[in-house]
């Protein structure tokens, strides 16, 4: 799918109240959970590709299994790469086909973060795909850097001159959400929400979506979220699926004998998460 294609899945979800997912994927199984659970509900799909994972698969082997997925299933499934912060990278995403990157280099000064976003949205652009950005950090577990006391809320006046300077798609902006569970409860500022919302009139996006809950997911997307990520859970149903599966069927057990559960583990989650965002029957 294209940029075209893309933004107007973003628009649909502002228009309709809803927002997109995007799981965090790591191999061919959770990806086909992704996949098929969107099927399943009629739902677009974003499938999120950390580059971390670029340690152990290449980037290029990723984008032939998003791209052929994509074209398999009768919904849209759309190729994503979170929380990448190389230019040089989402470059390559690009030209690899990934139709969705995101430049996070919300740890940098301001200036820097719209000058690389300012970079890589010129190149996306122009060969079709689509950008995220960040502004803010989101807290937990992550590579973004630490932050002082809430410093980790986006600036109203940041997002607004990042948006205007850089022609980004879509914007991430922390609010006070984490990767990982939680320790205790979200504390999330749907104040600063509202008030970026009113500025900007881009797609906003929602990190950590992992242990918020259903409600405050709901709210937020009324105050401006269109995507929602959502990683650790689905990689928690993976892992302990598997532990389980194994645990039942003993060592001399092979990846197919299991993978079937293991999956069905993965869609209940993914199943969840978009009713939540109210992401059904949209495809
Ligand atoms: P969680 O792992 O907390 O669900 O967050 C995922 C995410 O935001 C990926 O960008």
């Amino acid at each position: 799918m294209n940029q075209c294609g893309v933004k107007e899945l973003f628009r649909r979800a502002k228009e309709g109240c809803y927002a997109l997912n995007a799981f965090n994927c790591a191999d061919v199984w959770d990806m086909s959970a992704v996949t098929a659970a969107a099927q399943e509900l009629r739902a677009p799909v974003m499938v999120a590709i950390h580059p971390e994972n670029f340690t152990q698969l290449p980037l290029e082997i990723y984008a032939a299994l998003g791209r052929e997925m994509a074209e398999r299933s009768d919904v849209p499934v759309i190729l994503h790469l979170d929380h990448c912060q190389d230019v040089q990278v989402c470059k390559a995403a690009v030209d690899c086909g990934f139709p969705s990157v995101m430049l996070d280099a919300s740890a940098l000064p301001l200036e820097k973060n719209i000058a690389a976003v300012k970079e890589v949205a010129e190149y996306a652009h122009a060969r079709g795909s689509i950008v995220e950005a960040e502004i803010g950090r989101i807290k937990g577990v992550g590579y973004e850097g630490g932050y002082e006391g809430d410093d980790y809320l986006a600036r109203v006046a940041d997002c607004v001159r990042l948006v205007e300077e850089t022609g980004v798609d879509t914007l991430a902006v922390g609010i006070g959400t984490a990767h990982g569970y939680y320790e205790g409860e979200p504390h999330l500022s749907f104040e600063r929400l509202q008030e970026i919302h009113r500025a900007i009139s881009i797609p906003l996006v929602l990190h950590g979506g992992t242990g918020i809950a259903g409600e405050d997911v709901r709210r937020c997307i009324a105050e401006g979220i269109c995507k929602v990520n959502v990683g650790t859970c689905i990689a928690s149903a993976y892992m302990n699926g598997m532990k389980a599966e194994l645990e039942r069927f003993g060592e001399n057990a092979f990846i197919i004998d299991l993978i079937g559960t293991v999956k069905e583990g993965i869609k209940k989650e993914v199943r969840e998460w978009i009713r939540t965002c109210g992401g059904d029957k949209r495809a």
